[in-house]
């Protein structure tokens, strides 16, 4: 038995006696904080914690091999859920981020045959080593920024053999990299020029080829589509979702980053485990996602790069709804995995609370990916997924300390890194 123990922790953060789905609305602002606290990990489990004043030498007994780390004057948070990526890419695209400050939008690139399709472009010449070395590196970065477990979605093959071939390095960083992860089938990401004016055909291709193949190799957890203006329309998200089910593939999707589409409402229709970007949310969309068990996500990365509208986050917590937050990393929208970063954009640009923030980084974001049974929070039995800053104030200093990594050790099922 190898246990680790924590002692003398100025800020043990997200602490939960029972394990919670989400946290919406008003409670969205309480965060449960131990000052001056401890905290067990048993094998790559959470044993116990509490305040240093009931620490228990006992608490170590019985362990073959043992390990004390003082966090006198450090924070320890669990580690962020970034429930959204396409952190699998070939090569990143500078010359459209030039084209974007000279005043092309997103929308327009994408109409000349940029963007996504640039993407696949590049990854159809990259070889399966290539990607899944440069994946790694990415997911190495992230992991020294305190992220802890990523979903990452395919959806820059747009054919049967690419898309195949980014699930696979998916799956390879799910047996390599320690961090938890997700995959998620984004075939109908966007309309491959070779399909332009036979829409179905590409449809059919998604739910005749690609879906059977996927499912038979079990190479995903979920089914995304991104369901917006120039995108994929409400009815073709609706046929494409109804055949994930069939091999029972929960739908995650894109739905109102560019219009008010009807995006959240099929997602909501077909019971999206998530519905991610939300720029555009009115009345018919907050009430649709009441009452679900839908998580709206909201990328604040992709709205800062894009210089999108901000989606309404404080209405719809007003509303009652939970909100969770992911980084988006990919070489289009958001270009970085940095959960911290993110956190100082919810905070600056959304007006979210630092507790609200961390609440959408931590235990609303695993719900989005499926995992708030064991990451998410510190919680007796989960898995001991977290990091440890530097010295700080308290945890406000990290979103107010923009662009630096509060972070200085992470641990990863009970592993230190
Ligand atoms: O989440 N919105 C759709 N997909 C990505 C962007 C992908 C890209 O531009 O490469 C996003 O923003
Ligand atoms: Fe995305």
């Amino acid at each position: 038995i190898m246990k680790v123990i924590l002692v003398n922790i100025k800020e043990l953060v997200q602490v939960e006696e029972e394990a919670r789905a989400w946290v919406a609305g008003k409670e969205m602002n309480e965060l449960k904080v131990l000052h001056d606290a401890f905290l067990v990990i048993n094998d790559d489990q959470i044993e116990n914690f509490g305040l240093m004043q009931d620490f228990d030498e006992t608490a170590v007994d019985g362990a073959d091999m043992m390990m004390e780390i003082d966090c006198t004057g450090k924070i320890v948070m669990p580690g962020y859920c970034d429930s959204h990526t396409h952190l699998v890419f070939a090569t990143s695209r500078e010359q459209e981020f030039v084209d974007r400050i000279n005043g092309l939008s997103y929308e327009e690139i994408a109409r000349r045959g940029g963007g996504i399709l640039n993407s696949a472009k590049r990854l159809e010449q990259a070889s399966e080593d290539e990607l899944y070395l440069s994946a790694m590196a990415r997911l190495d970065e992230i992991k020294q920024l305190g992220t802890t477990a990523v979903e990452i979605k395919s959806g820059y093959g747009l054919s049967v053999k690419s898309e195949l071939k980014m699930l696979r390095v998916i799956q390879r960083l799910k047996e390599t990299s320690p961090l938890t992860i997700k995959s998620t089938f984004l075939g109908a990401h966007a309309m491959p020029v070779e399909y332009k004016n036979k829409r179905q055909k590409y449809i059919q291709l998604i739910i005749q080829e690609m879906l059977p193949e996927i499912s038979q190799q079990g190479l995903a957890d979920y089914m995304d589509v991104f369901c917006d203006r120039g995108f994929f329309s409400v009815s073709e998200t609706a046929q494409l979702l109804e055949a994930a089910w069939k091999y029972d593939l929960q739908p995650k999707i894109h739905a109102n980053e560019l219009g008010l589409t009807g995006g959240v409402q099929v997602g909501v229709q077909y019971q999206a485990l998530s519905v991610d970007h939300l720029e555009h949310v009115g009345e018919a969309e907050i009430e649709a996602l009441l009452g679900s068990k839908t998580m709206p996500t909201v990328l604040p990365g992709a709205a800062f790069f894009l210089s999108l509208p901000l989606s309404p986050v404080r209405k719809m917590m007003n509303a009652g709804l939970p909100i969770a937050l992911a980084s988006d990393f990919n070489p289009g929208s958001s270009p970085s995995g940095n959960m911290n970063f993110i956190q100082s954009l919810a905070c600056i640009n959304y007006k979210m609370t630092p507790e609200e923030a961390i609440n959408a980084c931590t235990l609303n974001s695993a719900y989005a990916m499926g995992i708030e049974k064991s990451c998410g929070s510190i919680c007796r039995g989960k898995l001991a997924n977290l990091f440890i800053t530097k010295v700080l104030p308290g945890y406000a200093a990290i979103p107010y300390f923009y662009g630096s990594n509060p972070v200085e050790t992470v641990i990863i099922n009970g592993e230190i890194y």
